[in-house]
């Protein structure tokens, strides 16, 4: 089916506890978003997903969680300073500020006024003050970026981790980053404030070609190994003009967004060179390079960066998951969420609420899953409802605790997709349940 419009998933997403606007209270703050109970959920799975595919299944990455803030002259070596900005025009007639690379015409895209002022660039570092006086010697910068805390750490983590890392070996991270952009929105689509998942990947020049492609095809398939239709991912290649100021070559994984958006990126992935590396040991004077046991050399190894958007990827998750079907002449809403990412795993009901017994055996299922897997027990409700409500947020399996259950200890799971039934004996619920959930 199609992808449901922005506004939809908005809406669902707020009436379901997965993104609340920001400071709601106050009128909200532009562009920014909280993520509510079933969206820390969506997002922490998502983010072990990433940590479990591209650190702990491989025997090559290792992880880090760096500072957010660091020296600024991380910022003026990494070429943030002095590059890291967009070209900024402001209508004359109604004060609306534009990029200018994504302006289609001479006009204002506001109120149609041709006077624009000339482009100025505009840097998008948030810029802060460190201590209690705001001066020069006391600017820090809230990091555009979670790479750079790799950079500035590629000794520590090659001289601590065992086995010593060879090449090709890499570091990964996930964290806040910020940028203060000059046009947010279209929902989490485009933020001041976001977590990246960011993999630097070091390599022998002479192999950084061939793990590019590698790792486009790797990335591509966490996605749709996720549950995203292959159909909604594409691969394009950035002209010349696009590229960042450390990238030799780059790729974006886009997405096919709802309309008015259409094709954007996810996920960059790109041939950074040695230029991080070299630039930070140049401007620290701690030289940053590996040393080759076999060739007894030292080696600028070049870096591939997989680098995505979690917040832009639990949004296409969200996006790809929507399926509305008629069922016995009803709509039916149902998030199709890979196990491993529904915020909730497992929903316990009792068939009736105004019979103490099956209410007991209920309660009691969903006290010995929770520890296992985020479990829910409801009641409010007649079965129907129930798993309709769960169908909505994407809850796989749903637990009903009904008169048999009493005399043969067995309950009904009722599986999300197929809605297919099957009687479990108590005794193998969370061996069945754990066998689904993982991938
Ligand atoms: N270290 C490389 C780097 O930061 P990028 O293409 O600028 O590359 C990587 O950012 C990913 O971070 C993007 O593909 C996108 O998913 C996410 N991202 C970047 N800016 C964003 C923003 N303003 N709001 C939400 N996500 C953003």
């Amino acid at each position: 089916m199609a992808a449901p419009s922005m506004d939809l998933m908005v809406s669902l997403c707020k009436r379901r506890g997965f993104v609340f606007p920001s400071s709601e209270i106050y009128g909200g703050f532009a562009s920014t978003w909280d993520y509510g109970p079933l969206g820390a959920e969506l997002k922490r799975n998502l983010k072990q997903a990433w940590w479990r595919r591209v650190v702990w299944e491989r025997p090559d990455v290792e992880g880090l969680d760096a500072a957010i803030l660091m020296s600024p002259q991380v910022w003026v070596a990494s070429g943030h300073v002095s590059s890291f900005s967009d070209p900024l025009v402001e209508c004359k007639g109604c004060h609306h500020r534009f990029r200018a690379d994504t302006l289609e015409g001479p006009n204002c895209p506001n109120c149609g006024s041709a006077e624009l002022t000339e482009p100025r660039q505009f840097n998008m570092m948030f810029k802060t003050f460190v201590g209690p006086v705001e001066e020069d010697a006391a600017v820090a910068y809230l990091r555009p970026e979670t790479c750079q805390g790799i950079f500035v750490n590629f000794d520590n983590v090659l001289n601590s981790a065992r086995p010593t890392p060879k090449l090709p070996f890499g570091i990964a991270q996930i964290g806040k980053a910020f940028r203060n952009e000059i046009v947010t929105g279209n929902f989490t689509f485009r933020t001041r404030e976001f977590e990246q998942f960011e993999l630097e990947y070091f390599v022998h020049p002479e192999q950084a070609e061939a793990m590019l492609q590698e790792w486009l095809q790797e990335r591509l398939r966490w996605y749709t190994d996720l549950g995203i239709d292959p159909e909604h991912l594409r691969l394009r290649e950035h002209e010349e003009k696009e590229l960042a100021h450390y990238a030799a070559r780059c790729y974006d994984i886009e997405y096919r967004f709802p309309d008015p958006l259409g094709w954007r990126e996810l996920e960059g992935i790109a041939n950074r060179t040695d230029y991080d590396l070299r630039k930070h040991s140049e401007y620290s004077g701690h030289p940053l390079r590996y040393f080759d046991d076999s060739s007894g050399e030292y080696v600028d190894p070049y870096v591939i960066e997989p680098s995505g958007g979690v917040d832009r990827a639990l949004l296409i998750f969200l996006l790809d998951a929507y399926h509305e079907e008629e069922v016995r002449g009803r709509k039916r809403v149902v998030l199709r969420l890979h196990p491993l990412l529904a915020p909730i795993k497992v929903a316990v009901f009792p068939l009736k609420r105004n019979q103490p017994e099956l209410v007991e055996m209920a309660q009691d299922l969903a006290r010995q899953l929770r520890p296992h897997m985020r479990t829910i027990y409801e009641e409010t409700g007649a079965i129907g409802r129930l798993y309709r409500r769960m169908d909505e947020v994407g809850t796989p399996y749903c637990v009903t605790v009904d008169f048999d259950s009493l005399k043969g200890q067995t309950v009904t799971v009722r599986e999300r997709d197929s809605m297919e039934q099957e009687r479990v004996h108590v005794q193998d619920l969370l061996g069945y349940l754990r066998k689904k959930i993982t991938w």
